[in-house]
């Protein structure tokens, strides 16, 4: 096969072998016209469009990996380096069990981290392989938003991707969480553990991940590092909270009841923006979201004595948010540097019903080092609604491979069951009586 990549132009990336540059499915976007080296404009052919974009083909063209043929006159192709295809393979239409597994091996993978209980639609680790190998590089973000047994997040670490998986299902506990505390701790050697490479941190320069702007320095994992996998990052965990609010049998807003007086403070502060990290001394200091804009949020009901009293306390240049269940209608507007908002009407105002697209702002996520090919993926600008779920791979912020703690303690996040470096996924509470899981109902008594 590699008999057809050939370098006619010598270029220093090797051989090459051209793949077309016109599509069927149209977009119009991609219908642009094309001027040759030689001067001839080109545009798609019949209902065709072009694959890439005018911005990419630009790039491409900068990058000389457009060949013009050797007049610079001909028809446009792609030029696909056999470097750059990963052992030399590119996809095919038919994959065979001997390539990448089967049912049989997958459920074999899985017994391993769970003996008692096989997972009844386990995929093999080389499929997932291959899978990822064709549509990610190192350091990309792979979603399984439906985890199952945590192969996809499996694999898609020990190839040095990031990844975020989604679980629904008592097998989170059971499955997914000690299948990636071994795959982290270095215990998984099934699956695709002994065919690739650990990535060597030294080699990374200290990240975790290659930045993807770096594209054309990047690293294989399979390539390159320490042969076989041994080990390596880490991951938090964490899991969501029931909803805050519910309606009673009037049909009104209420505050749920699983929800005490600490976690509807840390998450009327995560709701609204503030960091919560409750003052020690001062009682209404429950938050900040600057050095002296605070969030209280009580049950009591607020009366103009307890807001003086309050006020009194406050510094001048201080400001406070008051979120309440109910308050004395002079407290309203009363002072310039406190607000004061009904638990209920105020997040329901953040609430919006009937839409298709609720675009959820997903806080806290751990940021990487900026890099302006991937702006605007990451919500920078910590949201006032929005909640955490799922099991998701460290950032950068921490160095590639030794274990990173879990961090967030807060009640609503339950993230010290994260994977640390003398953490240990905690086992799921089983209620005896009825055998389900208890543990988010512990959390909330
Ligand atoms: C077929 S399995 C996924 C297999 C898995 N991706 C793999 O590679 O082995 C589907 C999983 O999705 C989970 N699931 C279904 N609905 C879900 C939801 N709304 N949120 C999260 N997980 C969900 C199920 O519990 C089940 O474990």
């Amino acid at each position: 096969m590699n008999a057809r990549y050939k370098n006619p132009d010598n270029d220093p990336r090797g051989p090459w072998k051209s793949s077309g540059l016109d599509v069927k499915t149209y977009s119009a976007t991609y219908d642009y016209p094309i001027t040759t080296p030689s001067g001839r404009i080109v545009n798609p052919p019949g209902s065709s469009c072009w694959r890439l974009s005018k911005q990419r083909f630009e790039e491409y063209v900068k990058d000389n990996r457009i060949w013009f043929g050797t007049n610079g006159n001909s028809v446009h192709a792609i030029k696909r380096f056999l470097s750059e295809v990963q052992q030399g393979s590119v996809s095919k239409t038919i994959w065979f069990r001997e390539e990448v597994g089967d049912n049989q091996e997958a459920k074999k993978e899985t017994l391993s981290f769970n003996s008692d209980d096989v997972f009844t639609t386990p995929k093999p680790e080389r499929l997932i392989q291959r899978i990822l190998t064709l549509a990610t590089n190192s350091g990309d973000w792979v979603l399984d938003s439906f985890l199952g047994s945590g192969t996809t997040a499996a694999v898609a670490h020990k190839m040095g991707r990031r990844w975020i998986g989604i679980e629904l299902g008592e097998h989170c506990y059971t499955h997914c969480l000690p299948r990636l505390k071994s795959v982290v701790d270095g215990t998984d050697q099934g699956g695709i553990s002994k065919i690739i490479h650990t990535p060597d941190p030294s080699q990374a320069g200290n990240e975790p991940t290659p930045n993807p702007s770096q594209e054309g320095n990047k690293k294989t994992p399979s390539s390159e590092g320490i042969k076989g996998w041994v080990g390596g990052g880490g991951f938090k965990y964490y899991y969501l909270a029931p909803s805050l609010l519910k309606k009673d049998k009037n049909d009104n807003w209420i505050i749920d009841e699983r929800y005490n007086a600490n976690m509807l403070a840390a998450a009327m502060a995560k709701n609204e923006g503030f960091k919560y990290c409750p003052d020690e001394n001062i009682y209404w200091k429950q938050g900040k979201s600057t050095e002296k804009d605070y969030i209280f949020t009580t049950t009591s009901f607020i009366t103009v004595e307890y807001l003086d009293k309050i006020r009194e306390e406050m510094k001048p240049d201080e400001s406070l948010l008051i979120c309440c269940k109910s308050f004395q209608e002079a407290c309203e507007n009363r002072y310039a540097n406190i607000t004061i908002k009904k638990i209920p009407k105020m997040l329901l105002g953040r609430c919006e019903f009937g839409k298709e697209d609720y675009s959820l702002n997903i806080v806290n996520m751990p940021e990487p080092t900026p890099d302006p090919s991937q702006e605007g993926n990451l919500n920078k600008n910590p949201s006032r609604k929005g909640n955490k779920m799922g099991i998701s791979q460290e950032g950068n912020e921490h160095t590639p491979y030794p274990l990173s703690e879990g961090e967030h303690k807060s009640p609503l996040l339950g993230g010290d069951l994260g994977v640390g470096k003398s953490g240990r996924a905690k086992k799921p509470n089983k209620d005896n009586s009825t055998g389900k899981n208890t543990k988010q109902r512990k959390l909330f008594e």
